[in-house]
């Protein structure tokens, strides 16, 4: 038995692949084509483990991916790949439409040619799993009710249309050919391995440096947050015993204003890591430009798959984000791999294209 996990190289996939080999001697093909949010570094720990077998490719290279479908034979195929970041959809968009859009086309193209000549057993029991996000429903004002699976698709962002454009692709891949399709959509993740692009991982590293910490607007825009191990452990639960065709919805029932987020990081940074000057760490907090067309309010609904499935997030917020910081004071020289670009030099030694 084997699973192929797309985007295996980036945060959350990372994540989901060093847990997946902690509970089980399963191999994963790994497929991440390596973009700036790709590094192998997260993966170091499995350096010369056989159960992960990492391919440098895209999803939406047809012939690629039928070759690894045919030569591993996985039973599962988990897509993590994605272009993920809302601000660079916004200054460029065609990345996401490309990867997110057209190359889960493709992938969905070779998992059909692929699943279509399985045998009876295999079949019935592969299963194809999309994760998405909750930022394809929208925007919730203050009291609304947090989105269930039920609400409508209204993305506001060029990444979160791409990613509802790619939900319907696999909805329609189930309802037109039979593929048996899972679908995730979940909050905001936080966590080990976090690219410091994303508002977390972000304010961490520019308060150890000195540098500003910027709020877009007036900072009480809310997000739901989930420990990344918790979404992993989701992904896992869903690929086990979701119902073929069915989405859920992942959350961590922590919907919390970004200023929130960010005083509670400065807070534990003032208690595990001091400024020299004794002053705290939010004297640094710097309110800038909002984003354009920034969403309000997400908040996720977790209750069909607490129901359904049996699952709940181990993390509350407080124990997660303290984990996260220290996983971070811990990690300096990943940090600054990324931060530096160093963690790219692998890449361009192994491809020099
Ligand atoms: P990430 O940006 O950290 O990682 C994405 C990975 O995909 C990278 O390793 C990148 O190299 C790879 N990739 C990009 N284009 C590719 C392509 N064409 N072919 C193969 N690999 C490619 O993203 P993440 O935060 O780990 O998110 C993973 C998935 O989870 C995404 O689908 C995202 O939409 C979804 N999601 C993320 C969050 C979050 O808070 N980060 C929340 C809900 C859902
Ligand atoms: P982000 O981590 O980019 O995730 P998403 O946009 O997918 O929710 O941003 C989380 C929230 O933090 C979002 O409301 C935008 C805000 N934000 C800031 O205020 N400052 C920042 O520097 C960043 C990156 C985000």
């Amino acid at each position: 038995m084997t699973v192929l996990v797309t985007g295996a190289a980036g945060f959350i996939g990372s994540n989901f692949v060093l847990d997946w080999l902690a509970q089980s001697d399963e191999p994963v093909i790994n497929l991440d084509d390596l973009t700036y949010a790709g590094n192998l570094e997260n993966l170091a720990s499995l350096d010369g483990d056989a159960r992960h077998i990492f391919v440098k490719g895209s999803i939406g290279d047809f012939d690629l991916v039928s070759k690894l479908l045919a030569e591993h034979q996985p039973r599962a195929v988990v897509n993590f790949a994605a272009e993920s970041h809302v601000d660079r959809s916004i200054h460029g968009p065609e990345d996401f439409i490309q990867t997110n859009i057209v190359g889960t086309f493709r992938l969905l193209e070779a998992v059909r040619a692929f699943h279509g000549q399985l045998e009876k057993t295999a079949k019935n029991e592969f299963r194809f799993l999309h994760v998405s996000t909750d930022e394809v429903y929208g925007s919730l004002a203050k009291d609304d009710p947090a989105f269930t699976e039920t609400n409508r698709y209204e993305p506001n962002s060029p990444y979160s249309a791409s990613k509802a454009a790619s939900d319907h692709l696999v909805r329609a891949y189930h309802h037109t050919y039979g593929l048996p399709v899972l679908t995730t959509n979940c909050s905001n993740n936080y966590g080990p391995y976090h690219f410091p692009e994303k508002l977390i991982p972000l304010v961490i590293h520019n308060a150890l440096a000195g540098k500003p910490l910027p709020i877009y607007g007036d900072g009480q825009q809310i997000r739901d947050w989930l420990y990344v191990k918790d979404h992993c452990s989701a992904v896992r639960r869903v690929l086990e015993a979701g119902q073929l065709g069915e989405t859920y919805n992942v959350g961590g029932w922590n919907e919390k204003p970004n200023l929130d987020v960010v005083h509670t990081l400065c807070t534990i940074l003032d208690e595990l890591s001091p400024r020299a000057d004794g002053k705290p760490y939010k004297e640094q907090i710097t309110y800038v430009t909002d984003r354009p067309g920034h969403d309000r309010r997400y908040a996720i609904d977790a209750t069909k798959i607490e129901r359904e499935l049996g699952w709940k997030p181990a993390e509350t917020f407080e124990t997660g984000i303290k984990k996260t910081v220290q996983w971070y004071l811990d990690n300096q020289a990943w940090v600054a791999n990324v931060t530096s670009g160093a963690y790219q030099n692998w890449v361009g030694k192994q491809y020099s294209a």
